[in-house]
């Protein structure tokens, strides 16, 4: 079928640029980016560069045959891509002045058939440190962000298209626009590919992948591991496909009961449910390191799933390992060839990988996203309550409890001087992990907020609660976008809800995962949920993480609130929660007597990830 072949160059958003293609109803294939001309097939519509972690002008860095340009096809790059035909075509790429992490607003100064139909200025989704610095010849800029003056350009002669943004996410609020006009404008590619194939091909893939064997699958009740139940039980039949839930002791209150219960109820009753939360405790007991505690928590699933299919007697060489991995566990996790490792998902620990290339692992859903999952969930006729509950990472409560050892650490000394003087701000010892022009990271937050003096002029000011006039979300966001753009060594930017009327001051205590610590955030998980539930806000909030941090006064802990919405997890916004709910929330939290301090993360994705380990 004809298509458009996309060239990883490992961005976290390849998948999503073939994703976005399918849904203008076109076939989409991903290729390595050293794929010589030859080699790609003659039918293709169009070729698209992706993004990716490395600098073109490092040596060694990933470039494409050189013949491709020369076969005549229309030709998009996108950010790497970009960087890389200025490169290769006679330009220059250098590391910009200001990277660009987030929002930016993109200035139409040419026209082109690639933008058309765009306003100008329009909102785009940056991810980068270099920059184009000078054109290709034969190339002309189409638009520019104030701190990137190339954000986009072409030689429309060849049809050859750069853009430093990402039109491939859902924040770039054009971006949808900008592919189908070089999808089907520029490529001319026929709209040939169907959703509602997809349940029958996968289906029919299943049935060819599993053979003779039946599945042994790993159900932890979410979105995702419950329409591969149903999934494998349509394609499979019951007798031959048996779920096992693990109660890691790091789920949400009451949630294993919760689960097995809905589960029978839509009629997947053939399901064993192992409490191992003494396991998972006894082997986390005092590790502190986010990367260390996936692994463990990987391996620990592994373990106890060799254990339950002993007892049942389900021997490796009938039964495969059923997981309902999705696509961005696989991306985050490094596990294509050129992409770094963000994070490394349960589901994708090492162990797992050498099952898998034994063949030995069947993940239905390993190339789609969320709402594509939840799609499917509807037409498989899953009922509301499990399509639509937010997601909960595999090791679940576990990478939202920060654990610390050593010495109480005081605050890091600040030296941030360009920040609005009417507001306070300090780096906390914390650290957590983000994503930056597709690497990871690991660094300290910034805490902001308002005096209360201050916030005493303002109307809605409400005595002993920090929330007022510095509410302004809009002007949050810039703020937020522009101290993570400027400062390196900072990947997030936390609102403190709850000032207090003097100094602000804390210690970061040593702390590990203990079944106490599980239990007051789980207290706060309900509290936050409840709130939002309250107010009718479920539905538009994507996934409400709390973080328990162990920095606080008085050997006290503090909280992290991190309500997002998104529409596939790849890119993310902070939620705009209503002032109202915030403060009944803050109420609730500290009515609990053991939290000192209330963070609201106003940290899009990029630069923080959603989760903080
Ligand atoms: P991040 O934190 O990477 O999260 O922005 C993206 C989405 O993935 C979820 N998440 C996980 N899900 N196993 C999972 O099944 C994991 O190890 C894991 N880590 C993060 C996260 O909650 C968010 O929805």
């Amino acid at each position: 079928m004809q298509h458009i072949a996309i060239l990883d160059f490992g961005s976290q958003y390849t998948h999503l640029i073939a994703r976005r293609v399918r849904e203008l109803g076109v076939l989409s294939k991903i290729y390595q980016p050293d794929i010589l001309a030859k080699n790609l097939p003659a039918d293709i519509a169009g070729i698209i560069l992706s993004g990716g972690p490395q600098s073109v002008y490092e040596p060694g860095a990933l470039a494409i045959d050189q013949k491709i340009i020369k076969l005549g096809k229309p030709i998009l790059g996108l950010c790497y891509g970009h960087q890389l035909l200025a490169n290769m075509l006679g330009g220059a790429v250098a590391p910009g002045a200001t990277r660009e992490y987030g929002r930016a607003e993109l200035e139409i100064i040419q026209s082109s058939p690639l933008l058309s139909g765009l306003e100008s200025p329009t909102t785009v989704w940056m991810s980068h440190g270099d920059t184009v610095t000078k054109l290709a010849p034969g190339f002309s800029v189409l638009a520019t962000t104030t701190d990137c003056p190339i954000a986009a350009a072409s030689d429309e002669a060849r049809a050859i298209f750069g853009l430093q943004f990402h039109p491939e996410v859902h924040h770039t609020s054009s971006g949808k626009k900008i592919l189908e006009n070089f999808v089907i404008n520029i490529c001319q590619a026929e709209r040939e590919w169907k959703i509602e194939n997809l349940l029958t091909d996968l289906i029919e893939k299943i049935r060819r992948q599993a053979g003779a064997k039946n599945v042994f699958l790993l159900v932890s009740g979410g979105v995702d591991s419950t329409v591969c139940f149903a999934l494998l039980e349509k394609a499979l039949g019951k007798k031959r496909v048996v779920g096992l839930h693990i109660d890691t002791g790091f789920m949400r209150q009451d949630e294993s009961a919760w689960i097995k219960k809905a589960l029978t109820a839509a009629g997947y009753n053939n399901l064993r449910v192992e409490d191992a939360s003494l396991i998972f405790f006894e082997r986390l007991r005092r590790i502190t390191d986010p990367e260390q505690k996936r692994t463990i928590i990987g391996q620990t699933f592994l373990d106890i799933k060799d254990k339950i299919a002993a007892e049942l007697n389900l021997n490796n060489d009938a039964w495969l390992l059923g997981q309902g991995t999705i696509y961005p566990d696989t991306i985050e996790s490094g596990a294509t060839r050129h992409a770094d490792r963000i994070k490394t998902h349960h589901n994708r620990i090492d162990a797992i990988q050498e099952m898998i290339s034994q063949g030995r692992v069947i993940e239905p859903l390993a190339d789609f996203y969320k709402d594509e999952v939840r799609q499917l969930g509807r037409l498989l006729a899953l009922p509301d309550e499990l399509i639509n509950r937010h997601p909960f990472p595999g090791p679940g409560l576990a990478i939202r409890i920060l654990c610390v050892s050593g010495e109480p650490s005081a605050m890091p000394a600040l030296s941030i001087t360009d920040i609005d003087n009417n507001v306070h701000c300090q780096l906390l010892p914390l650290k957590s992990v983000g994503v930056q022009g597709d690497n990871r990271t690991y660094a300290h937050p910034l805490a902001i907020w308002k005096s209360p003096s201050l916030l005493r002029a303002c109307p809605e000011y409400v005595e002993g609660r920090g929330l007022g006039e510095v509410l302004d979300w809009e002007k949050l966001d810039a703020l937020s976008s522009q101290i993570t753009n400027s400062h390196h060594d900072i990947n997030r930017v936390l609102l403190l809800l709850n000032p207090p009327a003097n100094n602000f001051a804390g210690h970061l205590q040593t702390a590990f995962l203990t079944p106490e610590r599980v239990k007051l955030l789980q207290r706060i998980d309900v509290i936050v949920s409840e709130e939002i539930k309250h107010a009718g806000l479920y539905d538009s909030v994507w996934q409400f993480p709390v973080v328990l941090v162990p920095f606080g006064q008085a050997g006290q802990e503090s909280v992290i609130l991190r309500p997002i919405v998104s529409q596939e997890a790849m890119t993310a916004n902070f939620a705009r929660l209503p002032k109202t709910v915030l403060a009944s929330i803050v109420d609730k939290i500290i009515a609990t007597k053991k939290i000192s301090f209330i963070f609201y993360d106003i940290t899009n994705k990029p630069p923080g990830t959603i989760e903080w380990e």
